[in-house]
């Protein structure tokens, strides 16, 4: 698990974090936050380094576009969906894990 401070979370300016040795992408959109993988599924790529437009990611190399709530690839070249975390907020704290059965 991973905390940050939701009051540190910009938005439209997600940041890379690691969750248990699995690099992570953080993007608060609002008062959201969402965590998906940080790795582009088309090619190697760190989506952090991309680019928010409303729920959306665009990953930087080729243009991909990501659906923060859920993963999915929306725009080619990535057809495949990037992995999602678990984000919990409690205050001003963000808990970032691995998703479970559970959650
Ligand atoms: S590496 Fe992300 S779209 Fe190609």
């Amino acid at each position: 698990m991973t905390t940050l401070q939701f009051s540190e979370l910009v938005a439209g300016r997600p940041v890379a974090v690691d969750v248990d040795g699995k690099p992570a992408c953080v993007a608060r959109v609002g008062d959201e936050v969402f965590a998906i993988s940080n790795i582009c599924t088309h090619s190697y790529a760190e989506l952090s380094d991309g680019e928010i437009k409303d729920y959306k990611i665009e990953c930087w190399l080729h243009g991909a576009d990501f659906d923060l709530r859920t993963g999915e690839a929306l725009t080619l070249p990535a057809t495949e969906a990037v992995e999602t975390f678990h984000v919990e907020r409690v205050g001003d704290e963000v808990f970032i894990s691995q998703k479970t059965k559970e959650n």
